[in-house]
């Protein structure tokens, strides 16, 4: 059976305290409670120092701060990387980057890669698991909250979360640079539908790669030509007018455009207030400014 995630706040910071203390515990109560925890914290700092010596092993489930860990299978890690279409000129953030799998594959392939994880014993295995394969030059990691980082740099964000931080995320990765890609394995972005989705057959569990481009901001009037061109924007998906004729099969891919408005299809990039592109059969070129 597959590793449970769990309910995200039995793990969470954000869990609120288990409470009921409050003032009636008599001090006999107390005493023996101080005793008690006393004794869990020598034995625990006992059995930590005991695996610190040898190599730590986490097994999947263990508590993260968020989020348990539970390893990505390495054929979807590879199926992440391919859907991403990285190349060595991309740079990749791991948010949550676990043990380092999906940085190292990444640094194997000629990336530069970077993992925040918050667990530091899994940032000391990660940089050792980066040494024994030879790319410690190209494969960092820190011991960071992904909520206090600033991954705005990455044009390849790869993250095993879960749903309602994604959702979280999702504010700050729409306001990234338009094309960079964000691949997610298993859990959705909520109403922002994925460009692209893959189950490779070879895994065993959290089998799916979820791929969003992130997309320009169009949404607004523009002049084209001699007619208006108003855009309503949601995601990557988009609708509007050409003058008075509806727009069809309106979407963004990073900055790249696409519609269809009076039975021809427009193709184009998207360039801050300018977008410009060609006329598909027809041979034509356009090009758009914002009002
Ligand atoms: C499901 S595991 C995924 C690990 C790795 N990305 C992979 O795909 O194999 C999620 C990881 O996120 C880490 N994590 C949880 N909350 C975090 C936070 N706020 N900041 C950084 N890392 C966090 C956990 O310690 C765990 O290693």
């Amino acid at each position: 059976m597959s590793p449970s995630f769990g309910i995200r706040t039995g793990f969470s910071h954000r869990a609120r305290p288990a409470d009921g203390a409050g003032g009636t515990r008599t001090w006999s109560a107390l005493l023996a409670l101080a005793f008690v925890l006393a004794f869990t914290q020598a034995a625990c700092t006992q059995s930590t120092t005991s695996q610190t010596e040898s190599e730590y092993k986490p097994e999947p489930g263990e508590a993260g701060k968020d989020v348990v860990w539970v390893p990505t299978d390495t054929s979807l890690v590879e199926r992440m990387l391919d859907i991403a279409k990285v190349t060595p000129n991309d740079y990749l953030i791991d948010l949550g980057s676990g043990d380092g799998r999906t940085v190292i594959a990444a640094a194997k392939r000629g990336l530069t890669a970077h993992g925040i994880e918050y667990n530091p014993k899994m940032v000391d295995l990660a940089k050792k698991r980066a040494a024994e394969a030879g790319v410690s030059d190209r494969a960092t990691f820190e011991k960071a909250d992904l909520f206090q980082s600033d991954f705005s740099s990455a044009s390849v964000i790869t993250m095993f979360l879960l749903e309602d931080i994604n959702l979280e995320l999702r504010p700050t990765i729409l306001d990234l640079k338009p094309g960079t890609r964000i691949v997610s394995n298993t859990f959705t972005m909520g109403d922002w539908e994925a460009d692209q989705t893959e189950r490779p057959s070879m895994c065993v569990s959290w089998c799916t790669a979820l791929l969003w481009i992130v997309p320009a901001k169009v949404e607004g009037t523009w002049r084209l030509g001699e007619q208006d061109l108003r855009l309503s924007q949601e995601f990557q998906m988009l609708s509007g007018r050409l003058g008075s004729s509806s727009i069809a099969s309106g979407r963004l891919k990073g900055k790249e455009i696409s519609f269809i408005a009076k039975g021809v299809r427009y193709v184009g990039t998207v360039s801050g207030n300018r977008m410009s592109g060609t006329m598909v059969g027809r041979d034509g070129t356009w090009s758009a400014e914002r009002r």
